[in-house]
């Protein structure tokens, strides 16, 4: 009997190590039931902005996110250059709203997930480093570059796989694919012309005129940033919390919650 008692402990350790529950003060919903997995959603932005380690939810209100060759050697317009950013964050995520989701059914993997969302201005900062011409002239910079992304729309659209622990489903993203809409962008690169700040305004103002031809030459770098900073931030909730643990079984009602 004695040596039983090892075990026994073992087991119990793991158990208290895999069994993370959803913490009560997040709504749990019926599979597939949208509006309420919404709302959840919703809640858990607004209230949780600075992070959640129960549910491995990292901070959102700012977002690091890895160095990054912008433009190499991009031609756009009247301007040639390369440009680096790096010590770079994003501040705004917390101000998301889900608008929509479609699949978390009972079975994930029987319709892509998608997410709907939308964030009034994702600020984005960084230092920059810029060399080449721009309007005919000669550019060699370095500086820090804010950026104003107004009226972010997205769609991000998941598959998943399932993975069983305890005889629960986690589930594993094996394709994020972001969609992304925005209003305008504005951005300011300071000490463009150290020695000129007519120049670095002007310069200034011409980039924001045409900034539409700046970002359709951005979108698929932003685009990777994007979806790197979602992968992490639902791939760590997903690994933490059990799909199943997340929503409400049959026989439970949302009071009992
Ligand atoms: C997020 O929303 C709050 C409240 O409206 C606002 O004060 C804050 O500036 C917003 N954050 C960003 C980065 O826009
Ligand atoms: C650009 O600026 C750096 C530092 O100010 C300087 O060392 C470099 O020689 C410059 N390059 C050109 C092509 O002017
Ligand atoms: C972006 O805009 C296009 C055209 O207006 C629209 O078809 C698409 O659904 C929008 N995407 C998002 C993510 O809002
Ligand atoms: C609900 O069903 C689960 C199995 O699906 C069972 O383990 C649990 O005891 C049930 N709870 C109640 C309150 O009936």
């Amino acid at each position: 009997m004695r040596k039983t008692f090892p075990i026994v402990i073992g087991l119990h350790l793991l158990i208290a190590i895999n069994c993370q529950t959803l913490p009560s003060n997040i709504k749990k919903c019926r599979f597939g039931d949208s509006k309420c997995i919404v709302g959840s959603m919703n809640a858990v932005i607004r209230q949780y902005s600075r992070g959640l380690s129960a549910i491995g939810m990292r901070p959102i209100d700012v977002v690091g996110i890895e160095d990054s060759n912008v433009w190499n050697n991009a031609q756009i317009g009247g301007a040639w250059f390369q440009f680096k950013l790096f010590n770079q964050a994003n501040y705004g995520f917390e101000n998301t709203t889900v608008k929509r989701i479609r699949g978390f059914g009972k079975d994930p993997t029987a319709t892509i997930m998608e997410i709907h969302g939308q964030i009034p201005s994702l600020i984005h900062k960084g230092n920059y480093v810029a060399k080449g011409r721009v309007w005919m002239v000669a550019l060699n910079a370095t500086g820090s570059s804010t950026s104003d992304f107004q009226n972010l729309r997205f769609i991000l659209k998941l598959k998943v796989i399932p993975e069983y622990r305890n005889n629960k489903r986690y589930l594993k993203i094996y394709e994020l694919v972001p969609v992304v809409n925005i209003s305008r962008w504005i951005v300011w690169l300071d000490n463009l012309f150290p020695e000129n700040m007519d120049l670095t305004i002007a310069i200034n103002e011409l980039l924001n005129a045409n900034w539409l031809e700046f970002w359709n030459e951005l979108e698929p770098a932003f685009l990777n940033i994007f979806s790197g900073v979602f992968t992490s931030m639902i791939t760590d909730t997903f690994e933490k919390i059990s799909y199943d643990d997340m929503f409400l079984k049959d026989n439970e009602t949302e009071s009992s919650n």
